[in-house]
């Protein structure tokens, strides 16, 4: 590419990726320009055209794959680079870990913070593979066919994951190897058995068929399984000899249940329940205590890791056993209840009407008392809390604390404020804004709960100046 004017759609460049960005797509450099590309992975070299510029930054995509680089190993699913969901499985992983340290690093300094604040090394998981504890599967009637498949496949039934930017279209998954594998039999069993059965597959168009998705949760300390089938009516004359069809060559599940979403809209979850086999829950065990998890229940997805983020949250959050801790957005209450057997009482918050049942459900399981969980806007909820909290942890969504909560925060005076981030560019606007309120920061620490994906948590302690 020509540096003597600029660069414009068509032109092709060739360029080594140095780093992702958060979206996980590729970075590098041609002359001044920073460089954007989709699948395109640290290390690698390609031959590039632009697609589009916007001040010093070009979008391009990849015209050919010259070298591999030092990073590159072979992807393990079938599926890899059509599916899109793990799109860092062909870079190994301490490049993967190297790259997210580097997230979350800019994002610090992007806000503010000096080199004086440590990041870390990313906590790595030890499992790479076989880790998530939860898949959503789409049923659908427009098989999306890949470059693998012999001509003429059969378009008209897929059961797996919608192709990245084609929502209509499915593809067939034969295996997902960041689930157990005891749930890739699960899925060749619904999708062989639902064919058999000639059982119709939601039309996303039309809005006509059966079969909407096949949510399949296990547990990793208990072994069991639970299928959740997602489905457009009650219709039991062919649902339950379908999920009897599936249970009599699976006795490894220990739940079966039927969601009906009538609803238009492409969501997972349906308005009604009915448990078909089983108590309706698996059991999941972490530190030492036991959560009841229903096919709508939030939970982690990578339980393994998750113990090891509660472990540095508690280790963060410093407790003696005196303290009145606050756990602001708290889902089903596995932080809070962690903390609570090293703290005088915890009181958690939470939007969501079922997450916050989860919560208290799974506090009495486990013969907690001091626990108490408050539903609704946490910013509304907290407004109304005459009592201090010692200890804050704060678990928001990816766009981190409300604005307004900022300063109700900063006014409840905690002396310490833990935040488990999911987004590491909006954890570190709170933080700076935090450290503007009167709290110092000096330690992230980020933790990979998402093998071969861009996304990263990170944990941080603010603590009030004194
Ligand atoms: C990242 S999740 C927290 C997960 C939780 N720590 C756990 O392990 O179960 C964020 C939570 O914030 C809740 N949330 C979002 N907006 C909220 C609000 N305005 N007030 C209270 N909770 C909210 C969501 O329902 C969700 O459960």
């Amino acid at each position: 590419m020509t540096q003597e004017r600029k660069p414009r759609r068509g032109d092709v460049c060739e360029l080594t990726i140095e780093r992702f960005d958060e979206r996980g797509e590729g970075v590098g450099r041609s002359g001044e320009y920073k460089v954007e590309l989709r699948r395109a992975l640290p290390g690698e070299r390609v031959r590039a055209e632009v697609s589009w510029r916007r001040r010093n930054t070009l979008g391009a995509r990849v015209l050919e794959r010259l070298d591999p680089g030092p990073h590159a190993v072979p992807a393990r699913c079938a599926h890899f680079g059509v599916c899109g969901g793990c799109s860092f499985q062909s870079l190994d992983y301490a490049a993967q870990l190297a790259g997210l340290h580097a997230l979350v690093a800019r994002a610090f300094a992007a806000a503010g913070f000096g080199p004086e604040l440590e990041i870390a090394p990313v906590e790595g998981a030890h499992e790479l593979y076989g880790y998530r504890n939860k898949m959503e599967f789409t049923f659908g009637n427009r098989r999306y066919v890949e470059r693998s498949e012999p001509e003429g496949v059969d378009t008209s039934f897929a059961l797996g994951l919608h192709a990245p930017g084609m929502y209509s279209k499915v593809i067939d998954v034969s295996a997902c190897p960041i689930q157990p594998p005891a749930l890739d039999a699960i899925l060749a069993t619904l999708r062989s058995q639902a064919r058999a059965r000639a059982l119709e597959p939601w039309d996303q168009r039309l809005h006509t068929g059966l079969l909407r998705h096949a949510v399949l949760r296990s547990s990793r300390s208990t072994g069991e399984i639970l299928v959740d089938l997602v489905t457009s009516t009650d219709a039991p004359e062919l649902v339950d000899p379908y999920a009897r069809a599936v249970l009599e060559r699976h006795p490894e599940i220990t739940t079966f249940v039927q969601n009906v979403n009538t609803r238009l809209s492409q969501t997972a979850q349906g308005e009604r329940e009915r448990v078909i086999f089983g108590p309706g829950s698996i059991v999941e065990r972490l530190l030492g205590l036991e959560f009841a998890i229903s096919a709508n229940s939030f939970f982690q997805t990578n339980p393994a890791q998750a113990q090891r983020l509660f472990e540095i949250v508690r280790e963060e959050a410093g407790t003696n056993g005196s303290e009145r801790v606050y756990d602001l957005y708290c889902g089903t209450g596995t932080i809070a209840l962690v903390l609570a057997g090293g703290a005088r009482e915890v009181a958690g918050f939470e939007l969501a009407p079922s997450s916050v049942a989860d919560a208290r459900a799974n506090a009495a399981r486990n013969g907690i008392e001091n626990v108490r969980f408050v539903e609704g806007d946490v910013l509304e909820s907290l407004r109304r809390e005459s009592a201090r909290a010692d200890v804050c942890v704060v678990d928001p969504p990816r766009a981190g604390l409300h604005p307004k909560l900022l300063p109700v925060l900063a006014a409840l005076a905690p002396r310490r404020i833990v935040y488990v981030s999911c987004n590491p560019v909006s954890g570190a606007r709170d933080a700076r804004a935090l450290c503007a309120a009167g709290y110092t920061l000096a330690r992230v620490r980020p933790i990979d709960l998402f093998p071969h994906t861009p996304h990263v948590e990170s944990v941080f302690a603010l603590e009030r100046a004194p």
